[in-house]
Formats: structure tokens, C-alpha cells, sequence
């Protein structure tokens, strides 16, 4: 139906008849000259009917509304001086049109179809097709499309079969909430949808498959947020025979593609790496956006020397204080330092202590500090005139979290972070076992499958599981996982580990875990039993779709990167998902609903 796409047309058009179709973007009377901007996916040109030239079509024109259909046949010419708009592609010419056909209309929009919107998140979603045309959405979706095909290419040359798994399953190990689907024909029983194919793809290596690959859903029952949808999709893949370097080592093969395709930015060094502590001690969080320094310090040997009670009391408590030099920031009033405070405390710390580097120091805790001990805390911290150090004194991981968020927040307040930059990081050397404080005990940081570092090895076969180990610094929390994540830019965008591939380890891992043999069995059976059959040695990895293309496109949240996204009370506006099911339906299902309040 068309010759040219709207938005290709340039000065090289200049005199061809063309017939294009789209949307009517935007409408307009100049003078009797009516204008439209006609909007296909590649981008919009200017259509212009003239009563000079044909009246009749010229008072058709006067018909078309925002988003009618159109198909137009017209010649290109050069727009006239003053008309021209360099800020698009087809910003030189115009099109002067001969017929028209309305191929569709449009009843008035909910809200127009432009970049800045500012409709309601549940309005837009209610009517996701207009959203959907927003080019600014349209351009996340190609860059979607153009990143999965370039994982698919990568991992093809590399190998790796694409096989799919079961949507109706069982609990995996990810250990968040599961979604359920009852069984019709097994009354009273559930599947489950699965948080990753994490069994199924180790069963498959167990199976001499040795390169998976799958481009796939995961479901998660959890708390939104802008980085977390309840159905997401994952670029899982496992390999056998491998080391951690190995599946390293194709991944950054696969994010170079994806990054040059995709976007075209052409990442050319390796990715860095830093052990979990490294992280921790340097940006109080395991996925640090490494575009900009601040780093943290511990201060805590330091400060013993001096005499404020807060500090003194956290650390003999054992507790640490860390802080960062804010550069530049010692003119903040005490209004702004006021708000920083109440920010951080809202993150959980007591308080935040502040010492402004002026021709002395500045700060209303200064009396407590004898001067070797400021001079060296400015030291420690590099400080010139007209920085700010900032500290929290709490136990460890509140301090840490308080300063990784204030970090964050301080990156962008001065403006540290360059567009266009990209941070890529492996974070290693997790810790195996994490302390789960709500449920007083110890859970996988990773999942129960994860292998221990082999220099652990020793430690993890012969530690005492008696009761004493229970709590949160037994030795247990020193022992290392051979698990790797990938951070960019401050998010994790992909975690893995080397598994454990013989049974006596795996069944070593339940008893450190207090799982019982028949728990276990009842939740990974399956997997238990194919560890017995001559399991290769394998590990892999799952990168998080959604997020990576976030980053690529730029974009604020990961629904705006997925075509039908859930909002954050995980309901669907456009289909009106969940809803409610017929009586009858239920009873196929054997289920009698009795709803409690919660
Ligand atoms: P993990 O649980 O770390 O590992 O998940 C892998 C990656 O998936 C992304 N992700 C999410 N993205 C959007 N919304 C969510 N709710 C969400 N949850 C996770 C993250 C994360 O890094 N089976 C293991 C992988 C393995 O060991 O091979 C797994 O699922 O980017
Ligand atoms: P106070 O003696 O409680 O008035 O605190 C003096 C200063 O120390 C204030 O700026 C507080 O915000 C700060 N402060 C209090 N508790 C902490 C803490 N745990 N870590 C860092 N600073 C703190």
C-alpha cells in the first residue's frame, strides 16, 4: 500500500511521487493550508493539501481527525523557506498530495499520542495500543527486538540449543512467592509457574544436552518496583563441562553483540571484576554503579580517638562508621544538609554527621574531634577545601545501605553520571549461605544448587552443623559460592553460579541448610535423583531482559520496555487482569472460594 516509508524521505526525494500510509499525527490550518504530520513506525513527514491545487481534497483534509488512517499519493518538493525543520530527518521536504483515502478513523484519544505524556500510568495502560504508538515507546520496542536477536545470533555461533521448558510446573528455587494454577484434572492439586527453568535447565546438562539456551518468561509473585515485573523475562542459559571464566567469558561475548547491535556502542575492554566484600566495602551494595567514585570508607579506627559518644558507643557495640566525601558540597546550607539527613533516615540510619572542609573544619560535632584525628579523617578521604564528608555510624549492612542509596542519590545531584556511559562489572566470591533475620536462620544467597567455592570445599565438608553455628556470624556466613552476578549501571541485570553437580555435596547443602531429606525430595526430588546418574559438571547463568533493554533504551521503568507491562499492583489495565472466574469454572476446578481478609 505504500512506496515509501513517512520517515525516509530527504532532500533526495525531491520530485518523486510517492504514496505513503499512517497515522495523522498532529493537524493544523495555516492560511487555508492544511498540514499533517503523518506518523508511520520509521517517523513522520509532512503532508499538505492546498485549496490552489485541488479544493475538493483540500476541504476532504478538513475531515481528519488526530490518528485517522490515511493513505496519501503526492509529490515531494522542498518545504519554503522558514518551514523547515532540521530537528527531523524529513524535515527538509514535504509532500503535496493528489488523493487521499481515509483508510480508518479514530474517535477522540484518551490522551494524545506524543513522547511527553503526561497521562496516568492506568489510563495508558488501559488503552496500551495508543501508548504503544508513542514513537518514544516504539523505539524501546525495536531496540527489544534487535537485542533478543542478537543473544539468539550469539548463542547459535556459540552452540547453544534453544529448548524450551515447562510453563506448568513446580517450585523453583528462587525463593520468592510462587503463582499458582490449580489442576483440573488432579483436584486439590497446583502447579506452579516457574520463578526461572533453573531445574529443568541443570536436568538438561544432566541429559548430555551441554549448551542451553532460552529466551523465557519467569514469574515472580514479589513487591514491585520500577526494576521488578511479576512476569519478566530472562535470557537463561547453562553449560556443561565449564568453568566460572567460561560462561564469563560467552556472556561478555553476548552483551558486546548486544550492546553494538542494538544500540551501537561498541564496548571494547573486558569487564571488571570485584569480590562481593570489595563491592560492599567500597559502595556498601553488591550492584554499585561504577560511572562515578564517592567511595566509602570505614573511619571506625580512625575515630576511636575521638570523643563523640555516638561513634564511640556504635563501634565498641559492633557496629562500624563509614563514610564519603561529597566533593564540592561544603556550601550546602544547613537546610540541605537538614533534608539529606531526614533522606538517609529514611533509609534506615540514626542520623548522618557532616563536616563541611573549609579554612578549618565546620561541623557541630567538630568539638568532639581532636585535630590529628580530623586532619586524619580529611586524609582518609582526600579532601580539599570545599568538600563535605558525611558519615554513618550503625551496625555494618545499615551503614552500608544507607551509604550505597546516599551514594546513588549524590551521584546524580552532582552530576557525576555521563550519558552514554556504560558500567559493566562481574561481582564474585558471593557469600553461600545469607542470615535470614525475620526467620532466624540461614537460606542460600543464590539458590541451594550453588556450588562452594572449591577452596571451601574442606570447610563446607566438615563443618560442625550442631545448633551453635546457627546465628547470623557463625562461620557459616565465611563460606563462599562459586556464584557470579553482572551489574551495569547500578543494577543487576544477571546472577549464576558453577552448581553442584554430585549428590553427597548437594545433599551436604541441605543439611547446612536444615532441610530435611524428605523436604527436600518433596520440593527438587527430580533434580535429586538425575544428580545420580553421572552428572557433568555445569553452571550457567540468567541475564534479566527487561532491565538490560531498560538501560540500552534509556528508560526510567522496566514497563516501558515490555509491550504489556503490569502495573505496580500487578494487574494488566488493557485486559483487566485478574478477574474473576464463572462459578462453573470454578467447580471443573473443584474450588469452593472462601475469600479471607488479610
Ligand atoms: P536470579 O533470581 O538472580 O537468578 O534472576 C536472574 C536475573 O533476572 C532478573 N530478574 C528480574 N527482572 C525483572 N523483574 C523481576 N521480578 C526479576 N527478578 C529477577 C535480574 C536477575 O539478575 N535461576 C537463576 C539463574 C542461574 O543461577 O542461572 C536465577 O533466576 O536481572
Ligand atoms: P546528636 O548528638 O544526636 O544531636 O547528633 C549529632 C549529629 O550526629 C547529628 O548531625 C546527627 O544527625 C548525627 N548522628 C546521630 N546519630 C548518628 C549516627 N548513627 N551516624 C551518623 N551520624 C549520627
Amino acid at each position: 500500500m505504500r512506496s515509501h516509508y513517512c520517515g525516509e524521505l530527504t532532500e533526495k526525494n525531491i520530485g518523486d511521487s510517492v504514496t505513503l500510509v499512517g497515522w495523522t499525527n498532529k493537524w493544523r490550518d495555516h492560511g487555508g493550508v492544511v498540514f499533517i504530520d503523518l506518523r508511520d513506525r520509521t517517523g513522520i513527514s509532512q503532508i499538505v493539501f492546498s485549496p490552489e491545487i485541488d479544493t475538493a481534497l483540500h476541504q476532504a483534509a478538513h475531515k481528519i481527525r488526530n490518528e485517522f488512517v490515511l493513505q496519501i499519493e503526492g509529490e515531494v518538493r522542498q518545504r519554503p523557506e522558514g518551514t523547515v525543520n532540521p530537528s527531523i530527518p524529513t524535515g527538509q521536504v514535504e509532500i503535496v498530495v493528489h488523493k487521499l483515502t481515509i483508510l480508518n478513523e479514530s474517535i477522540p484519544l484518551p490522551f494524545m499520542v506524543e513522547d511527553d505524556t503526561d497521562a496516568s500510568e492506568s489510563l495508558r495502560y488501559r488503552h496500551r495500543y495508543l501508548d504503544l504508538r508513542r514513537p518514544v515507546i516504539q523505539k524501546n520496542m525495536h531496540i527489544r527486538h534487535r537485542a533478543s536477536r542478537a543473544f539468539r545470533e550469539y548463542l547459535d555461533e556459540q552452540g547453544f540449543l534453544e529448548i524450551e521448558t515447562p510453563v506448568l510446573t513446580k517450585s523453583t528455587p528462587e525463593g520468592a512467592r510462587d503463582y499458582l494454577v490449580p489442576s483440573r484434572t488432579n483436584p486439590g492439586l497446583f502447579f506452579a509457574l516457574p520463578q526461572s527453568p533453573q531445574i529443568f535447565k541443570q536436568i538438561l546438562m544432566v541429559s548430555g544436552l551441554e549448551k542451553y539456551y532460552q529466551i523465557v518468561r519467569c514469574f515472580r509473585d514479589e513487591d514491585l518496583r520500577a526494576d521488578r515485573q511479576p512476569e519478566f523475562t530472562q535470557v537463561d542459559l547453562e553449560m556443561s563441562f565449564v568453568k566460572r571464566d567460561d560462561v564469563m567469558t560467552v556472556i561478555e561475548g553476548a552483551i558486546k553483540k548486544v550492546f553494538s547491535d542494538s544500540i551501537g556502542v561498541h564496548l571494547s575492554e573486558s569487564f571488571p571484576r570485584l569480590s562481593y566484600h570489595e563491592a560492599m566495602d567500597t559502595f556498601g551494595c553488591d550492584k554499585p554503579d561504577l560511572r562515578f567514585g564517592l567511595k566509602l570508607k570505614d573511619v571506625s579506627d580512625i575515630i576511636k580517638d575521638s570523643s563523640f559518644k555516638v561513634f564511640l558507643d556504635t563501634v565498641s557495640n559492633g557496629g562500624i562508621v563509614k563514610g564519603l566525601n561529597a566533593k564540592g558540597l561544603a556550601g550546602y546550607s544547613r537546610k540541605e544538609l537538614d533534608d539529606l539527613t531526614k533522606d538517609v533516615q529514611g533509609y534506615g540510619a540514626k542520623g548522618l554527621a557532616w563536616m563541611k572542609i573549609k579554612s578549618s573544619i565546620e561541623s557541630p560535632i567538630a568539638k568532639f574531634f581532636p585535630e590529628e584525628v580530623l586532619t586524619a579523617l580529611a586524609e582518609k578521604f582526600e579532601a580539599e577545601e570545599g568538600d563535605l564528608l558525611l558519615f554513618v555510624a550503625d551496625k555494618e549492612g545499615v551503614a552500608n545501605d544507607c551509604l550505597s542509596r546516599l551514594r546513588n542519590e549524590l551521584g546524580k545531584r552532582l552530576d557525576l553520571i555521563r550519558e552514554g556511559d556504560y558500567k559493566l562489572a562481574w561481582i564474585t566470591d558471593f557469600p553461600l549461605f545469607e542470615w535470614n533475620p525475620d526467620e532466624k536462620r540461614y537460606e542460600a544467597m543464590h539458590h541451594p544448587f550453588t556450588s562452594p567455592m572449591e577452596e571451601d570445599m574442606a570447610k563446607f565438608q566438615s563443618m560442625d552443623i550442631s545448633l551453635s553455628i546457627r546465628t547470623p556470624d557463625s562461620e557459616l556466613s565465611t563460606l563462599r559460592a562459586q556464584a557470579y552476578d553482572l551489574v551495569l549501571n547500578g543494577y543487576e541485570i544477571g546472577g549464576g553460579s558453577i552448581r553442584i553437580h554430585k549428590k553427597h555435596i548437594q545433599n551436604r547443602m541441605f543439611q547446612l541448610l536444615n532441610i530435611s531429606t524428605e523436604e527436600a525430595n518433596e520440593k527438587f526430588g527430580f533434580l535429586l535423583e538425575a544428580l545420580n546418574y553421572g552428572a557433568p559438571p555445569h553452571g550457567g547463568i540468567a541475564l534479566g531482559l527487561d532491565r538490560l533493554v531498560m538501560i540500552l533504551a534509556n528508560a526510567q521503568s522496566i514497563r516501558d520496555v515490555i509491550a504489556f507491562p503490569k502495573t505496580q499492583k500487578a494487574v494488566c489495565p488493557l485486559s483487566n487482569a485478574p478477574s474473576s472466574v464463572d462459578e462453573k469454572q470454578l467447580k471443573e476446578l473443584s474450588i469452593k472460594l472462601d475469600i479471607v481478609e488479610l
